[in-house]
Order: C-alpha cells, then sequence, then structure tokens
C-alpha cells in the first residue's frame, strides 16, 4: 500500500498587484522585483477572504460527498489564525460539510506547517488505511506598506487531501529534518504584520538546505530526482538555493532540475508568499505546467519554515497523475483576477475588522463560494 496526495485543490483571492506599479510607486527600478526578488504580481486579500474562507474555497474543488464521509483527520495550517484558541479547522469542517467523526485542529510553524501536517496525515492514513485525511495550507503574507518585505506579500490556499494508493504523489516514508531556535521571522500575538531579519532569514534558508541536503546524501541517490521544490517565499529564494548545488551535481543533473524549478515558480511568481502553501503550489505549478514529467519519476520537497524548521521528504508521480489535476480552472482563476491600482492595495491593506463587540457586515468584493459574511460580538460567521 502507498500512501500520499491523491488530489490537490488551490485557491487565491481575485485581486491582485502588478509589482511593476509597486515598483513605480516605492520608486524602485522594476526589474528589482522582477528579476531581484523573482516576483511578478501579489495577490491581495480583502476582508472577505481570511483563511478560513481560503481554505475552504481551496478544498470545496477536490471533495467529493463520499470523500466528506471518509475524512477522519482534517488539518488546517497556518500562521494568519483567525483565533488564539479555536482552530480554523472547526470552521472549515462546518462549512465543507465533512462528518463530525474527526479530528479537526490548527498547526503553526511558519512555513513549516503543511509539511507537519502532511507528515501526520501520512502516519494516520498508514495505521488507518480506510480514512483519509485533508491537510490544508492557508495564509496572508504581510510585511506592511513600504517594507522591504512587501514585495513578498501574497494570499492563497493549497488544500492536500491524504490517502491510500494516492492518485498524485506517493509519499516516501523517509525524510530528513532539522529544527533550531532561531529569530529570522516572527509576528508577535500583537502585530498584523511579520517581523524579519530579511537577509539573515535567507542565510538560515540557504544553511539548513544545504545542511540537510547533505544528511539526505544516502536518500538522495537511492533513485535519481526529477524535480526539487523549494518552499517559495519569492522565486528568486529557491533559485538561490538550488544553485548551491550547481557545483556538487552533474550538469546533466543540474539543467534538468533547472527547468523543472521554472515550471515550479509559475503559479507562485503570480500570488506571492502563501508562507504555509508556498511549497505546495510549486507542486501544483510544476504539476500544472511541466510536460515532460513521466509517471513514477521522483521529486524531492524542500519545507522551511522560519523560527526554523525545516525538511526534505520524497515522492513519486503516479501513473496518470495529470487526469486527476484542474489545472484549466486554476490557470483560468489566475487569469481572471482584478488588477489593482497600488492606492487600491493600500486601501484594502489599511482595512480592518471591528474589535469592539460591534457588528459589521462584510460585502464581497468578487464572488467566492465562502467568505466572511459579519464579525459579531467578536465572532465570525461564514
Ligand atoms: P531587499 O532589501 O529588497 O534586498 O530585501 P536587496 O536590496 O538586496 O535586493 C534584493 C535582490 O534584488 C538582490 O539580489 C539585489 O542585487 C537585487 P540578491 O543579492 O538577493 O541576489 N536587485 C536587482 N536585480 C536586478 N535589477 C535591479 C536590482 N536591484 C536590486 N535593478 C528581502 C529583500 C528578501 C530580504 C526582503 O524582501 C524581505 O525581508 N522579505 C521577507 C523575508 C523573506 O522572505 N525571507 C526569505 C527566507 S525566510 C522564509 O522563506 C520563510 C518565510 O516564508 C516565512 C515563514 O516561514 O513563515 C519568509
Amino acid at each position: 500500500m502507498t500512501v500520499g496526495i491523491d488530489k490537490i485543490g488551490f485557491y487565491t483571492p481575485q485581486q491582485y498587484l502588478d509589482l511593476i506599479d509597486l515598483a513605480h510607486a516605492r520608486q524602485v527600478d522594476p526589474n528589482k522585483y522582477l528579476i531581484g526578488i523573482g516576483q511578478q504580481q501579489m495577490a491581495v486579500a480583502d476582508l472577505d477572504q481570511d483563511i478560513v474562507a481560503m481554505a475552504a474555497n481551496a478544498a470545496e474543488e477536490i471533495l467529493t460527498t463520499a470523500d466528506r464521509q471518509e475524512i477522519g483527520l482534517l488539518i488546517v495550517a497556518t500562521e494568519s489564525g483567525v483565533d488564539q484558541s479555536k482552530a480554523a479547522a472547526l470552521f472549515v469542517q462546518e462549512l465543507l460539510h465533512i462528518n463530525n467523526n474527526i479530528r479537526a485542529l490548527e498547526i503553526k510553524e511558519a512555513c513549516y506547517g503543511a509539511t507537519a501536517g502532511l507528515q501526520f496525515a501520512y502516519d494516520f492514513v498508514s495505521l488507518y488505511p480506510n480514512q483519509k485525511a485533508l491537510v490544508i495550507a492557508a495564509d496572508i503574507a504581510r510585511y506592511g506598506l513600504q517594507t522591504a518585505g512587501e514585495v513578498t506579500q501574497g494570499a492563497g490556499a493549497v488544500a492536500m487531501l491524504v490517502s491510500k494508493n494516492p492518485h498524485i504523489l506517493a509519499l516516501e516514508k523517509e525524510s530528513i529534518y532539522q529544527s533550531q531556535n532561531a529569530g529570522d521571522f516572527w509576528r508577535p500575538n500583537y502585530s498584523q504584520q511579520a517581523l524579519a531579519r530579511g537577509k539573515y532569514s535567507e542565510e538560515l534558508y540557504l544553511q539548513m538546505f544545504t545542511q540537510i541536503y547533505q544528511q539526505a546524501d544516502s536518500v538522495i541517490s537511492k533513485e535519481s530526482l526529477a524535480a526539487l521544490l523549494f518552499h517559495i517565499p519569492f522565486s528568486k529564494m529557491g533559485r538561490k538555493a538550488l544553485q548551491t548545488l550547481k557545483t556538487k551535481i552533474s550538469d546533466v543533473d543540474y539543467q534538468r532540475l533547472l527547468s523543472r524549478f521554472e515550471k515550479s515558480i509559475i503559479y507562485g511568481q503570480t500570488v506571492g508568499n502563501i508562507y504555509t502553501g508556498s511549497l505546495y503550489l510549486s507542486l501544483l505549478s510544476l504539476l500544472e505546467n511541466d510536460d515532460s514529467l513521466q509517471d513514477n519519476e521522483r521529486i524531492a520537497l524542500f519545507s522551511y519554515g522560519s523560527g526554523a524548521v525545516a525538511e526534505l521528504f520524497f515522492g513519486h508521480l503516479q501513473p496518470h497523475y495529470r487526469d486527476y489535476l484542474n489545472a484549466t480552472e486554476h490557470r483560468q482563476l489566475l487569469d481572471e483576477r482584478q488588477r489593482l491600482s497600488v492606492a487600491e492595495y493600500e486601501a484594502i491593506f489599511k482595512k480592518q475588522l471591528v474589535t469592539d463587540g460591534s457588528c459589521q457586515l462584510i460585502i464581497p468584493v468578487r464572488a467566492a463560494q465562502h467568505y466572511l459574511k459579519k464579525v459579531d460580538q467578536h465572532e465570525r460567521f461564514y
């Protein structure tokens, strides 16, 4: 029996900011954003699309009625949680009409959270093969207007259904991981914006990748890699990590990984950093944009979450995996987004939900199946 990703859903808010417009407004050479950072656009979430709504929208796309009955574990991984106590997964469970006989919880460890979720899901399904696990990564990356991190913001959610004999990616049991207490990026409870030691965070990411890659030598060399995917806070970060291998692997292998890397960043370059979901958006981007991958090929995934935890794990593409993707719908979702002016983006960025217990109705900007309808008496209603 194999265990892994059976289906992948994706949602991103229906508004975006073009980073050339942002560059002009911030009096920066656009090539800094386009080449130096490696990003083109970023998704902008209005109040109606918080992480609960985005998570439900991403999962709605992939779940059949039978799936909803078979799910025994629901994990929402996020670092943009809507409550300090109650798990976002409980709102999502109700919105998706998932049965009550499940464990529903939220996981936090910066961008690594969904990888922890996926590993728990793997163990769960291995133990209870007749049940499925739903892991959703949902986040809104916020650094603040006119900050160094502003260009690396974004919003979106990726939902993964984990089952036995999966249709997309069968995961390998063995993985290599590391944790250490580091102050590269964090968000205090009282702040809506993340704080980052930007350059240090890049160094630590590269350092942990290099160490883990070395430690993983015997696992990596078992079978050649068709692709190596990265957590992509912005595409240049993944490119820098890949470049560390240039002198360590053959030119043939490097060129193959590089060409697959280019396909893996297509979605992320227009969505931005979606923290927990970024690695899985890279996976989706690769699978939906690369025609050269073959069934049964092996891919590696490098997950990094500031603070910091990193893990390298592996999977095999399943026969006919393309038949189980929703590439057309995902391209349409991205193509139909509305372009915001910088003034509109800034106005959305400054919007706040009431915190005094009064009732605030939220009018959704663009139609999405699930959205935040109101807050009332400090509670959210979808
Ligand atoms: P900055 O101050 O814009 O950096 O901050 P910079 O001035 O060095 O410019 C960035 C790059 O643009 C440089 O290239 C410049 O040379 C280049 P690099 O040296 O990096 O190769 N550049 C140009 N290129 C072409 N044409 C030009 C031009 N001008 C300059 N005209 C930084 C950049 C990423 C630090 C900032 O955006 C930031 O703080 N971002 C947030 C933190 C972050 O994303 N860190 C990534 C690693 S940590 C991580 O991945 C975890 C995370 O997702 C959170 C989580 O785990 O939850 C963040």
